[in-house]
């Protein structure tokens, strides 16, 4: 089944489900891993709201990915613990050894730096994930060392 399709499944899925807004989107992003430019009409016209509507959706909510992940993706949490123990640093760290900024993905596919709100383990910030995988108490050396340990 190509993306068009199996967009318009799980559209149909939710027809006459008031809100389903939200749901739609996380099923679609779960099911192709982002949400493609092509399917916001595709969903706009089955919940009878407009593509901008559907498009600021996608946008203002940091869970949607508008375009594919890289093959490795590297989550930094953004949120108030960790930016009082020095996320920016840790931001930075990635984004110069990256060399892509948060919430880009290399030109290569290899990378996704992408900012995360909370990833519920306060305790130990600042933190990022890096493939899934906790990493804490990081600073901007920490960052640029697990960003170098990425295959490519
Ligand atoms: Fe970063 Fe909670 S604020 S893990």
């Amino acid at each position: 089944q190509d993306q068009a399709g199996r967009v318009a499944a799980i559209v149909e899925r939710f027809r006459g489900v008031e809100g389903a807004a939200l749901p739609i989107l996380h099923a679609v992003q779960e099911a192709l891993g982002y949400v493609p430019a092509e399917s916001v009409p595709m969903i706009a016209a089955a919940l009878n709201r407009s593509r901008a509507e559907i498009h600021g959706i996608v946008t203002f909510y940091h869970d949607f990915r508008d375009k594919p992940a890289g093959r490795h993706l590297v989550r930094v949490c953004r949120a108030e613990a960790c930016k009082s123990m020095g996320s920016d640093q840790v931001a930075q760290g990635f984004e110069q050894a990256l060399g892509i900024r948060l919430g880009e993905t290399s030109p290569d596919g290899a990378v996704t730096l992408e900012p995360v709100y909370c990833l519920g383990l306060c305790a130990t910030a600042p933190n990022a994930m890096v493939d899934g995988k906790l990493s804490g108490r990081l600073d901007g050396t920490k960052a640029a060392h697990l960003a170098a340990g990425l295959q490519p």
